[in-house]
């Protein structure tokens, strides 16, 4: 059944059921997102894609909220806008964000000021290099789950990462901290390719950026291969 409601002052018709943000998508309005991603059950836990919903005291993660008949969105409004910046300002406050290119640009368009939270615990961590397909890096991770989430029910059925720890200390990792050899891990690539912040690189990428030269990694690699 078909629903009409207005967004932005437009009037939109959408399919009951719908989130509000696949029918801004259908209209052309634009709403960023980070932890949403089409192959991935959306969990709504970044909250970038807040928007102002007429009669509801909260913003609306436009995600996972429906589209209602007749109710008024504003997807850019004042309060949208400060609330998205300061989430921006949050996360480049506690994380490292140099891989993260769509987000960069985020914190451009919603002039958000990196240092705004000097004094935050930001997430320190080594880089993990225990395979010969991804390296790990959680200092850039922003705990958007899609790793876990492709890992487990929305693709794989593998279960080799999921949460860990509680609070400041959560970050995704392997049961007991074990290499990725070590879990039920088939390096099958999925987790890397969902990871929007660069924590989760292919192997060969991480190594071109550590300067070695693609010769040096086609000797690696034929070593690797010869002691199989
Ligand atoms: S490693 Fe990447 S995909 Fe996984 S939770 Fe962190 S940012 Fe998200
Ligand atoms: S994109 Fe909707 S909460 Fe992250």
């Amino acid at each position: 059944m078909a629903i009409t409601f207005l967004m932005d002052g437009k009037e939109i018709t959408a399919e009951d059921g719908q989130t509000l943000l696949d029918a801004a998508r259908e209209n052309g309005i634009h709403i960023p997102t980070i932890c949403f991603h089409e192959a991935t059950t959306a969990n709504a836990l970044c909250r970038i894609c807040v928007v102002e919903v007429e009669g509801m005291r909260l913003l609306q993660p436009a995600c996972i909220v429906k589209a209602a008949a007749n109710q008024k969105v504003q997807t850019r409004s004042e309060r949208v806008v400060r609330a998205r910046k300061t989430i921006l300002e949050m996360l480049a406050s506690t994380m490292d964000l140099s891989d993260a290119p769509e987000i960069l640009t985020m914190m451009d368009e919603y002039s958000a000021d990196a240092s705004r939270f000097p004094d935050t615990q930001r997430r320190e961590s080594e880089v993990k290099d225990d395979n010969p397909m991804y390296v790990r890096d959680y200092s850039k991770c922003l705990l958007c789950w899609r790793c876990v989430q492709v890992c487990a029910e929305d693709a794989q059925y593998t279960f080799a990462i999921n949460f860990d720890g509680r609070g400041y200390e959560t970050q995704i990792g392997t049961f007991f901290e074990r290499t990725i050899p070590e879990t039920t891990c088939v390096l099958c690539g999925q987790c890397v390719g969902v990871c929007p912040t660069g924590a989760l690189k292919p192997k060969r990428e991480f190594l071109l950026e550590q300067g070695m030269t693609p010769d040096q990694i086609s000797v690696l690699n034929t070593g690797r291969k010869k002691r199989k």
